[in-house]
């Protein structure tokens, strides 16, 4: 049908049309929020990269989880900056450490709310990478039984799923068979399956304090150029056991969402990072753009693209403004 008998403005015309007719529909169910766990107490230290957020000591991370449940969203994905570091990350899997301190007062205190723990050593090693340092190379495969052991650690605290954000091959299947062997076969996976070395973290190295001390983590996460690679990570993350596949970060990436999706018979989440939030509220701060509608309109985008979930710093705001 072509104009005059096709008329596109017909069905834009009113406000209920436009309601009737919208084909794709974000809703807080589709969220996750990230947050950064600190020890101590009262502790709410702005982190200067990503305005309106924190690095927060177990009693402001009880509230924010509050709130966060107050606004609809139905997790949370806790990342922990520990009291110390060392070049075996043992603070990622000593069962007092930061985060599994802050899961056991989370599940007590607002036991509604599900807890994801992002499982990495980068923030928990001297030298801020991923996987064990062998002579200056990332070891993958001595990487992977204390990978396994953080995710078992979170399990034992209490988490409700983990989520590997290393990049090392193998982590999916050896964490998959440390749970099931300890009889937590009933705790998810879901794999940071498809990351990209991002520009895009800056802002989040400097929340979770988790810079590479030398080099960069070329060597292991996937170069941006790769759109077949995508669905080979997926695929093996798939065949070891994910229940949920993740591509980040999300924006620059949707068209590997949408290929995924077609591709991969699992829930899709994406990961809406730092520096994509970070950028629309320094443009706010600007006065150049409207961030509450940027930030609206790119989880639609992403949301249209085929996520199920996404993993965003706006996770609050974008609930409330739903819920109006
Ligand atoms: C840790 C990790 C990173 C992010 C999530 N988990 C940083 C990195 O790989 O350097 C980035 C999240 C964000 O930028 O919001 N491996």
């Amino acid at each position: 049908m072509l104009f005059p008998d096709f008329r596109g403005r017909r069905l834009r015309a009113s406000k209920n049309f436009r309601r009737m007719i919208r084909e794709t529909k974000l809703s807080c169910d589709d969220f996750i929020l990230p947050l950064f766990a600190i020890e101590g107490t009262s502790i709410k230290k702005p982190i200067d990269s990503m305005p309106g957020h924190f690095q927060l000591s177990c009693d402001h991370i009880v509230k924010k989880a509050k709130e966060a449940w107050d606004a609809g969203v139905p997790a949370i994905i806790l990342f922990g900056i520990p009291d110390k570091k060392d070049p075996l990350a043992t603070r990622a899997y000593a069962p007092d450490s930061i985060v599994q301190k802050t899961i056991q007062e989370v599940k007590e205190k607002v036991p509604d709310i599900t807890i994801i723990t992002d499982v990495c050593l980068c923030g928990y090693m001297d030298h801020g990478h991923c996987g064990i340092v062998e002579n200056g190379i990332i070891d993958n495969d001595a990487s992977l039984d204390l990978l396994a052991k953080t995710a078992l650690s979170h399990a034992r605290a209490g988490a409700d799923m983990v989520a590997p954000s290393d990049m090392m091959d193998g982590r999916v299947g050896e964490i998959r068979q440390t749970l099931d062997e300890e009889n937590f076969s009933h705790i998810p996976v879901m794999s940071y399956a498809v990351k990209y070395s991002s520009a895009f973290y800056g802002p989040f190295r400097q929340a979770a304090e988790s810079t590479p001390q030398f080099g960069d983590r070329k060597t292991y996460q996937m170069d941006p150029a790769n759109a077949n690679e995508a669905i080979r990570e997926a695929i093996m993350d798939v065949e070891e056991g994910a229940d949920i596949i993740m591509v980040k970060p999300a924006l620059s990436y949707l068209d590997i969402i949408y290929q995924l999706k077609e591709e991969i018979d699992l829930p899709i989440a994406a990961y809406n990072v730092s520096g994509e939030y970070s950028i629309m509220k320094a443009g706010e701060m600007m006065g150049w753009v409207n961030a509450n509608e940027l930030i609206m309109e790119t989880l639609l985008s992403i949301k249209r693209a085929g996520a199920d979930l996404i993993l965003t710093y706006s996770a609050i705001d974008a609930a409330r403004e739903l819920n109006k």
